[in-house]
C-alpha cells in the first residue's frame, strides 16, 4: 500500500501529472496548481509508492449562502494514476483527507461525484438539508458533517472557490 502524506509545492508538478493521467485532461492539472497557489489548499494529500506519486487528493474553501462559518471544504478533486486505480489507495487517501479536515477543525465536506462510491465514507445528498450546488447536480451533490452539532446553520447554494469556475469545471 502507498504512503500517504501531506503534499508540498515540490509535489505540484507530479501532482498535476497524476491527475493529467487520471483524467485525460488539463483541467484537473490546471485546477490544482491554482488552487494551491492561491493559497486555497488547505488539505492536500499525496500517496506514494515508493517515492513517486501515485495519487492526490485536495479539499478547499468553499463558501455557504447562509449561516457560512469559514468551516466548510469541498474533496475535488482526487486522482489515482490508472496503473494503481482500484487497489484501494483512492479509499485510502479520501479517508485520511475526511481525518485531515477533522483534525483541521472542518465543519462539513462537500463533494460532487458517485453517490455510490461516496457513500462509503458517510456522504449523503445535500439536498436532503436544503443545500445544494451550483451546477444543479442533484444527489451527485453531497456533504459530510463532521462535528455533533451537524450543519448547523448551513442552508441554500454552496460554492466552490474562484479556481474552479475559472478552470471551467
Ligand atoms: C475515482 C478514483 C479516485 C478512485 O480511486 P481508486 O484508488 O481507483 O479507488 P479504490 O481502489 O479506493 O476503490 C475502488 C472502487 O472505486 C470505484 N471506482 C474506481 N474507479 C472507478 C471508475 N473509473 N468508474 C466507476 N467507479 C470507479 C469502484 O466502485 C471501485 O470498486 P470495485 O473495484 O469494487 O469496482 C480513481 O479511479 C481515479 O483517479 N479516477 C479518475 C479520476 C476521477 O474520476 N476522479 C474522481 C472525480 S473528482
Amino acid at each position: 500500500m502507498a504512503d500517504i502524506r501531506p503534499a508540498t509545492l515540490d509535489d505540484l508538478d507530479a501532482i498535476a501529472a497524476v491527475h493529467r493521467a487520471a483524467f485525460g485532461r488539463e483541467t484537473e492539472a490546471n485546477l490544482t496548481i491554482a488552487l494551491h497557489k492561491a493559497g486555497r489548499a488547505p488539505i492536500s494529500l499525496v500517496a506514494e509508492d515508493d517515492g513517486t506519486v501515485v495519487a492526490h487528493v485536495l479539499f478547499s474553501p468553499v463558501t455557504i449562502e447562509q449561516g457560512d462559518d469559514g468551516k466548510a471544504l469541498g474533496l475535488a478533486p482526487v486522482a489515482v494514476l490508472p496503473d494503481y486505480q482500484r487497489q484501494g489507495i483512492g479509499h485510502a487517501l479520501i479517508e485520511e483527507g475526511i481525518g485531515a479536515c477533522f483534525v483541521a477543525d472542518a465543519r462539513a465536506i462537500f463533494v460532487l461525484g458517485s453517490p455510490v462510491y461516496y457513500s462509503r465514507f458517510g456522504f449523503s445528498k445535500a439536498s436532503a438539508h436544503a443545500l445544494h450546488d451550483a451546477y444543479e447536480s442533484g444527489n451527485a451533490f453531497q456533504v459530510l458533517p463532521l462535528t455533533v452539532d451537524g450543519l448547523g446553520d448551513y442552508r441554500g447554494r454552496v460554492d466552490y472557490a474562484p479556481e474552479f469556475a475559472a478552470a471551467g469545471t
